[in-house]
């Protein structure tokens, strides 16, 4: 399926200096699960699997994949030695698969958290999560799913809740994938914004991604620790909060969805 990544990865302008392996599966309950039980850890590692049986979403929430139709890996980096920037590793992540999608003809926004949309539907999420053990060093697994080749069949056998509509690059475009060309893309783009990230070069992470922002200058609703708070988007803070114009002032919300 991915059988000349390792050497498209070997050669990416900017992938050849982050991707130090990639560890295929055929089928894995979690990428995500995987890489934190993962004994000996390098940043750089990638795993990928065709398959996920127990894909996992933000909010405990299940991630629904297709065999061989979805992209989905999970990629390790070191938590930061300033802790206080890794709100910049989703951010970052979400820039990547914006510019993949671009890149394949199809025009993409996120919603905050992390959601990438197409046309108001979601396409792809992201799910980032730390391992700590004493005495080794810490890392951060960012998992991400992207619906690629499923129709709209794909996504009615299951019986999934979906907050959001989702929706596929096959769908949008009426177009089939293939998945080794997005993939390989998509860790280019993401080694280009890691390294930026390396370089402590946050403005420029923070200026894609709030130009790719779906919801700025708008009103919306966010759920917060179930409570609702409405008021305009107004910016994203240097630590990925959202601030909101309410009718009390300005807000900073550090976590919560948005209410569809
Ligand atoms: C979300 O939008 O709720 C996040 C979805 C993240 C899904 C990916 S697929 C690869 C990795 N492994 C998982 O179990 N989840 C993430």
């Amino acid at each position: 399926m991915y059988a000349n990544l390792k050497d498209k990865i070997r050669v990416g302008t900017y992938s050849r200096d982050f991707i130090k392996d990639l560890i295929f599966l055929n089928s894995v309950d979690s990428t995500n699960s995987y890489g934190l039980s993962l004994k000996a850890k390098e940043e750089g590692t990638v795993i990928l699997t065709k398959e996920q049986l127990d894909g996992r979403g933000r909010n405990k929430r299940p991630w629904h994949s297709v065999k061989d139709k979805s992209i989905i890996t999970s990629i390790m980096i070191n938590y930061p030695e300033k802790s206080d920037s890794i709100s910049f590793v989703p951010l970052l992540s979400a820039n990547a698969i914006i510019e993949t999608l671009d890149s394949f003809g199809l025009s993409s926004k996120i919603k905050w958290p992390n959601d990438i949309l197409v046309n108001s539907k979601k396409i792809s999420g992201i799910l980032c999560e730390s391992s700590f053990v004493k005495e080794r060093s810490n890392f951060i697994v960012v998992g991400i799913g992207i619906n690629i080749n499923l129709d709209s069949d794909d996504f009615m056998q299951e019986n999934i809740d979906y907050i959001i509509k989702p929706t596929s690059l096959k769908i949008e475009t009426g177009n089939y994938f293939n998945l080794e060309d997005v993939l390989f893309d998509l860790l280019n783009n993401f080694s280009k914004w890691i390294l930026e990230y390396k370089k402590s070069n946050y403005h420029a992470i923070l200026e894609f991604w709030k130009n790719n922002w779906s919801d700025i200058g708008k009103e919306i609703t966010v759920v917060n620790e179930n409570k609702l708070v409405t008021g305009i988007a107004h910016d994203i803070s240097s630590r990925g909060e959202l601030i909101l114009q309410t009718d009390h002032g300005l807000e900073l919300i550090n976590s919560g969805e948005i209410k569809t």
